[in-house]
């Protein structure tokens, strides 16, 4: 699969006609200005959870698209009353595509929409494009049932939160992924904010300590799997 970083927690998966986006947050992102989000046209848009962070431009796209928004519950019934397609779902929940499948997993995190309105429980996702899986962990810090998950759907690889504060920061990402057996991670949640800003050498460093690979991706690169 093919997948595209817009910055923040937001990427594009990509395989054949499949496109899947993840927590759309990009106009309000001074980092990710140069991104095109008129362009941006996925069938499918994943939200992790309620905050402003992963869902502000996910009606927008949607509408734009034409996409479906899948989401817990609380967020796609939010979404859904503002004319978005949604499906609602909660952690285990499991929506199959023609060639692809989204399995709700746990994440421990708060999650309220931008108005106040409870956001149910924040998620991560196990998306699959053809044969490949990445583990999506949302906003979270590291759990032991991480190592559960990843027996269960065998992910190839990863996309982890590394900013801390908000999140786990990089060395127990780097943790969570060799937990899970994993050599490689796509690190998100850093760098958006001010709290969140990271040395990212000292980050790829954890990483190597556990022999695995941190990959930062520029906002608007992609990168093949
Ligand atoms: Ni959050
Ligand atoms: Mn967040």
């Amino acid at each position: 699969m093919k997948i595209t970083y817009y910055g923040h927690s937001c990427f594009l998966f990509e395989r054949g006609h499949d496109a899947i986006l993840s927590d759309p947050f990009i106009r309000g992102n001074t980092l990710a200005s140069a991104v095109d989000v008129a362009s941006i046209r996925p069938q499918a848009i994943l939200v992790s959870h309620g905050h402003g962070d992963h869902l502000a431009d996910a009606r927008e796209i949607a509408l734009q698209a034409n996409a479906t928004v899948y989401s817990a519950y609380e967020v796609a019934n939010w979404l859904g009353a503002q004319q978005v397609n949604t499906v609602g779902m909660n952690a285990g929940g499991r929506h199959k595509g023609e060639n692809w499948q989204l399995s709700f997993t746990q994440a421990h995190h708060s999650s309220s929409l931008p108005d106040g309105t409870y956001g149910g429980s924040a998620l991560g996702a196990m998306l699959s494009l053809g044969n490949q899986t990445a583990y999506f962990a949302g906003d979270t810090d590291i759990f032991g049932d991480m190592e559960l998950i990843a027996d269960i759907y065998k992910p190839d690889f990863a996309l982890l939160p590394i900013g801390d504060v908000f999140t786990m920061g990089s060395a127990l990402a780097a943790r969570a992924a060799t937990m899970m057996g994993l050599k490689t991670v796509i690190g998100m949640h850093y760098d958006t904010f001010p709290p969140i800003t990271i040395d990212q050498e000292l980050a790829k460093s954890h990483f190597k300590k556990q022999g695995v690979e941190l990959i930062l991706l520029k906002i608007g690169e992609s990168i093949n799997f």
